[in-house]
């Protein structure tokens, strides 16, 4: 497939800003990006999309969602609005467990369909790739559940799907040295033999996961050659940020209670702060310090963590401008966040950007200005979404 894409009044790449700009994509990337002035004469003749004069932006990555889960948390949510803490609904049994049981209940069937229709969701606003984590089973057979549903959702979604094991909590009725050796032991080396999973994620926090336990679950990982992943500093310090960058984890996620010495550890280490901006103003939460995690050298990525509790959020939009108004990032800063530095959390340096040899996976905007979505709130105009330079109509 080999096509050209013109008539683009402003496009983001997202570092740089092009006006009047044209991009070249054969076999789904990039071949050629620039101003369209000077489009090299061999594309000339190669057919031909002019997008009217409209913004683009790159793909939108969300690299944190829990995508696949049965039930909601409607109620949950009304008691935490009343007051009521995410922490003691949990350590009384809800919360998490909740969605577990409603997890279970739920066929492999329904839980793929009600995942899918939420997917595309999130492609009609741009979301073009999606990490999808598991850790609503627990329990060895209902983890394999889910992520047999995370794959069939990557063999039949426009979307690229990424995904992750994630231990969660601690099963009731298992004891937790039993649970661990279970994870590591069994769980672990059957996903990744299977490939059903290509990184472990880890809730380590209060409630959760203690750090010595994470650090066990995550050295297995290593071990049978998966990528590594970390829930962080949500609710606790736990040093949990630290550990994901000694062990040098694609990502640390939340970082709402981080420090100035966890940035530094991410920053030293390369490993992407993930900050979630859903869960910290949802639980209301301290919204993490993105300006300073910025300025002190993290690569940042946003993510909406979408989830039947803590993040009930579809919008990749609400996430960027409560990180550029709570968060004191600049609009540019913002999306590079959702896109580039969002790949790096997944490890690919060649999604959530427009540039030569990346995937072709891009946004056009139902409007001149490419930022424009960043602007309206709760409405985001977009014209297209393209996925490996093919056009998704939602
Ligand atoms: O990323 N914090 C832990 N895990 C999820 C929430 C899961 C849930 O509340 O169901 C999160 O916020
Ligand atoms: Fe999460």
């Amino acid at each position: 497939m080999k096509r050209v894409f013109t008539g683009i009044t402003e496009l983001y790449t997202p570092k740089e800003r092009l006006e009047q700009a044209a991009f070249a994509v054969q076999d789904g990337r990039f071949v050629w990006v620039g101003a369209a002035s000077n489009l090299p004469s061999e594309y000339r003749s190669w057919p031909r999309t002019d997008l009217g004069g409209r913004g683009v932006v790159p793909g939108l990555v969300d690299a944190h969602t829990h995508l696949v889960y049965g039930g909601d948390r409607l109620g949950e949510y009304l008691q935490r609005a009343r007051g009521e803490s995410y922490e003691d609904i949990l350590a009384a049994g809800g919360g998490i467990y909740a969605t577990v049981q409603a997890t279970h209940a739920t066929s492999e069937d329904e839980l793929y369909e009600q995942a899918r229709a939420r997917a595309h969701l999130f492609l009609a606003q741009g979301v073009t790739t999606l990490e999808i984590k598991s850790g609503y089973g627990l329990l060895p057979e209902a983890e394999l559940k889910m992520l047999r549903v995370i794959r069939r959702l990557g063999e039949t979604l426009p979307q690229r799907v990424f995904p992750t094991l994630l231990a969660h909590v601690i099963p009731k009725g298992w004891a937790r040295g039993e649970y661990l050796e279970m994870f590591c032991q069994e769980l672990i080396p059957e996903v990744a033999r299977t490939g059903l999973a290509g990184a472990v994620d880890v809730f380590c926090d209060q409630g959760a996961f203690t750090l010595g336990e994470a650090r066990k679950i995550l050295e297995a990982a290593l071990s049978h050659g998966l990528k590594i992943k970390l829930h962080a500093e949500q609710i606790a310090h736990t040093g949990a940020t630290r550990l994901a960058a000694e062990l040098g984890a694609l990502s640390a996620d939340h970082l709402e209670q981080s420090t100035p010495e966890d940035w530094q550890a991410l920053a030293q280490r390369g490993t992407i702060g993930t900050v979630l901006p859903g869960a910290a103003v949802i639980l209301r939460k301290p919204f993490p310090n993105v300006r300073a995690m910025w300025d002190a050298g993290v690569r940042v990525a946003i993510a909406t963590d979408h989830n039947p509790g803590s993040s009930p959020l579809f919008s990749p939009w609400l996430g960027m401008q409560l990180a550029i108004s709570l968060g004191r990032l600049s609009a540019e800063e913002a999306l590079i966040a959702h896109t580039e530095n969002a790949a790096l959390a997944l490890g690919r340096a060649d999604l959530g950007r427009v540039e030569v040899g990346a995937v072709a996976d891009f946004v056009v905007l139902d409007s001149r200005r490419a930022l424009e979505g960043l602007y309206r709130w709760g409405h985001c105009p977009l014209w297209g979404v393209f996925v490996g330079g093919v056009n998704n109509p939602a």
